[in-house]
């Protein structure tokens, strides 16, 4: 889940990777070389997971916003000669448009240089106030995200450190430790709508229409999730009643519990996810293999499997649903 949101809010920026590719290179640093887009867009998982191991240290804030831009801008090199500035709020006017546009002919113009840190500790002590008289947690979550792009404090990656604000925000109001919502997919199906209802709240004060295009998200984005999280826990219990009807040993069901987090693996990835020598780790592939569960990658040096049943939930498409259930 982690990598479908990095893939696709990435791509609305227009940065692109496969998650297959995401997994591939956490299987095995060497065997692809990976591309500029690639890099960056594992730069996202980075900084995504950053963001939720510092959630036990730190409120959201503006520390947490610079540690996310400069694990997300780490390594990459800056489209149209600009500057990246990692972890760095901007020091001068920059503003929305198409590439070709001035500030004078731009379509959204953010807050000058000198307004951007009052606008940001604002913002940082809206967060953290909770206290009643308080909106709906997810109505402050989106008018966050909103005010965020609005004041646009990076030169650049300011869609993205925005979008990876949103699971964070959600993780730590529920205080629940792992990400679940994720919102850039559904940006991404929605992109035009997404900027230009940022763009009318701005405009003409039109929250509510942005408020019912965000929280509609929310509705689509957990009943996926929910979806895909039933269907990989039905496709991993069918695998263990596979093994079990050949059986298969502990430590091979063992390494059915971490296809989720690794379905590319190699033979030296499941030594170290499970504790076995080489020797076990090598026949618990080769199980995996004989009763269909995994498959060699061709030409793969090392060897390289894949558990392609799980990979098919996670890029399936996002299918609408009528009602709930
Ligand atoms: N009119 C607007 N008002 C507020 N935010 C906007 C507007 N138009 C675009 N955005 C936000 O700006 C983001 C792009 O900013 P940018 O700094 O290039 O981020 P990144 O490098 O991650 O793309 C969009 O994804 C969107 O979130
Ligand atoms: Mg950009």
């Amino acid at each position: 889940m982690r990598r479908r949101e990095a893939v696709s809010s990435s791509a609305i920026e227009g940065t692109y990777a496969s998650i297959d590719e995401l997994f591939r290179l956490k299987a095995d640093e060497r065997s692809a070389a990976p591309s500029p887009d690639t890099r960056e867009v594992r730069n996202y998982v980075v900084a995504l997971d950053h963001g939720v191991k510092r959630l036990d240290e730190l409120p959201i804030c503006l520390r947490l916003m610079r540690e996310l831009h400069e694990r997300l801008m780490r390594g990459v090199t800056p489209a149209h000669g600009g500057r990246l500035a990692p972890g760095e709020f901007r020091q001068s006017q920059n503003w929305i448009g198409d590439p070709s546009s001035t500030v004078a002919t731009a379509r959204f113009v953010p807050p000058p240089p000198n307004e951007v840190m009052p606008a940001l500790d604002e913002l940082e002590r809206y967060i953290n106030d909770l206290a009643p008289p308080s909106l709906p947690r997810l109505v402050r979550v989106a008018l966050v995200h909103y005010q965020f792009e609005t004041i646009h404090p990076f030169a650049d990656g300011n869609g993205r450190v925005g979008r990876l604000l949103i699971p964070l925000m959600l993780a730590r109001i529920d205080a629940h430790r792992h990400p679940l919502l994720f919102m850039a997919p559904y940006f991404e199906r929605h992109r035009d709508e997404y900027i230009d209802r940022m763009y009318n709240a701005s405009l003409a004060g039109a929250w509510r229409p942005w408020l019912d295009f965000f929280l509609r998200g929310v509705i689509e984005e957990a009943s996926d999730a929910i979806g895909r999280i039933r269907t990989l826990n039905e496709v991993l219990s069918e695998f263990r009643s596979r093994l079990k009807n050949v059986g298969a040993k502990a430590n091979t069901l063992l390494m059915v519990d971490r296809l989720l987090e690794m379905p590319y693996f190699t033979i030296p990835a499941i030594q170290a996810a499970i504790r076995v020598s080489y020797p076990t780790a090598k026949w618990i592939a080769q199980m995996l293999v004989l009763v269909g569960i995994a498959k060699e990658v061709e030409g793969s040096r090392p060897r390289l499997f894949v558990a392609s049943d799980i990979m098919s939930v996670l890029n399936r498409p996002f299918e609408p649903r009528s009602g709930p259930g």
